[in-house]
């Protein structure tokens, strides 16, 4: 592993099955042979340390690939909608672009209009746990992701945003074709789905704006139409990319976090135990969930400068990414980083993001997960894994395509 062709074969193992199955033990491996691993064929540093990482995130040094940056080194990009989509949406834009779509954003979507979301989330989680009831009737093996894990943030972000629930349905492989467009080991054919995807979900979103346009609802897309700063307001194709965004962030991140937490508390049974005996352990176990094996594991950065981590140089215009599962299993910050414990201390993981770009609905997020994880196990005490289960094959966003269970 001290051997720079060592580091390049171990980091394209992350982006292979054996990667996608279990990357704690792979990112445990680059993060000791050293704090930055560069890798010549893709043209990428990568990080591992949470100190390394939450520099990246909150470092003037590093921005985000922006229109300019995708013109200058992606030619035909425009020609592609899904890339389109990313270059221009909030996620991938700079300041000072950034901070007035940002500002303009937060006037819509408010810690009150997360709040008043709860009861939505409540009366949401009920009727997932009754479909699931149903569903694993008389000891049968159900795939807990299709019954749960996916339409709950599903109709958490649909009553959100103002998507209605019977659109909802068709949601689920469109934005898990788009969101593929993350990992930086693409081929042809996933850039392609990715673009049909965003091009179905685009065309879904300009027709809702017209609709609230129209006759605005008590919702957050009708909220953004409304938002101002000053005479300053989001456009059409703002809007457009915005809504898509919190749908593309907002529910794959969370059926991710969601899967990825019941495994990590099933097969902890001590740590169940704790929660099932105290349901007040909630956030600090949804908070675990996150760190422990997080749904979102890398972000991307471009080097504003020349610059410097952890002694190696990095050139301006490198692209560096930052590997929050990585970073959140660092042993210089978390003690036994390999252990599930829902009571640990000073727990902070990077899962959310860092500085400018933190993520907007972690507490949409993390709501969910507390409610659930409550309500799941005291309703279902002989709730079990029933089988194996698949992890999904992208590094980026990490959950299972399948998580068998009985009740
Ligand atoms: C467990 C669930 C989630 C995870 C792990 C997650 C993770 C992240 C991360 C890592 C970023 C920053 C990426 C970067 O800096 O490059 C981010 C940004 C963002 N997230 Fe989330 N997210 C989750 C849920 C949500 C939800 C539920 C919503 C909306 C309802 C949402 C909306 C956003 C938005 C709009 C941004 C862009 C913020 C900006 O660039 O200024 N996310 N998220």
């Amino acid at each position: 592993m001290t051997t720079a062709v060592d580091v390049e074969s171990t980091l394209l193992t992350l982006f292979s099955p054996e990667g996608h199955a279990n990357p704690y033990p792979i990112y445990d491996a680059l993060r000791a042979a050293a704090p930055v691993s560069f890798h010549s064929g893709l043209n990428v540093y990568f990080l591992t340390r949470y100190a390394d990482v939450e520099t990246l995130l909150g470092g003037a040094d590093f921005r985000t690939p922006d229109e300019d940056w995708a013109d200058e080194h992606k030619p035909g990009w425009r020609d592609h909608p899904a890339s389109v989509f990313m270059h221009t949406s909030v996620l991938y834009r700079n300041p000072p672009d950034h901070t007035r779509l940002r500002r303009l954003v937060s006037k819509a979507f408010t810690a009150r209009r997360v709040e008043a979301l709860r009861p939505h989330i409540e009366a949401d989680v009920k009727r997932v746990l009754d479909a699931l009831e149903e569903a694993g009737r008389d000891g049968k093996v159900v795939d807990f992701q299709d019954i749960v894990s996916f339409p709950l943030p599903v109709s958490v972000i649909g009553d959100l945003v103002g998507v209605p629930q019977e659109d909802q349905g068709q949601w689920r492989w469109l934005v898990d074709d788009m969101a593929k467009l993350f990992d930086p080991v693409l081929d042809e054919e996933t850039h392609a789905k990715a673009d049909k995807a965003c091009e179905t979900i685009f065309a879904y979103f300009w027709e809702l704006l017209a609709q609230r346009r129209a006759e605005p609802q008590d919702d957050l897309l009708s909220a953004l139409i409304a938002t101002r700063d000053g005479t300053d307001a989001l456009t059409d194709d703002e809007l457009v990319n915005l809504v898509t965004l919190i749908f593309g962030a907002g529910f794959e991140t969370t059926t991710g976090m969601i899967g990825n937490g019941i495994h990590a508390l099933l097969s902890n049974p001590d740590q169940l135990a704790l929660l099932k005996a105290d349901p007040s352990l909630a956030a600090g176990a949804v908070t675990e969930v996150i760190r422990y094996d997080g749904s979102a594991q890398m972000v991307l950065r471009i080097a504003g400068r020349d610059t410097s981590i952890a002694g190696t140089d990095i050139p301006e215009g490198a692209i560096v990414t930052g590997f929050l599962g990585a970073a959140n299993r660092d042993p210089e910050r978390f003690e036994e980083p390999g252990r599930f414990d829902i009571r640990r201390a000073a727990n902070r993981p990077l899962t959310f993001g860092g500085g400018i770009h933190f993520c907007m609905g972690s507490a949409v997020a993390k709501v969910q997960g507390e409610i659930l994880y409550n309500e799941l196990f005291a309703r279902f005490p002989g709730f079990r894994l029933a089988g194996e289960p698949r992890r999904r094959s992208v590094l980026a966003m990490r959950g299972f395509d399948h998580l068998p269970i009985t009740l």
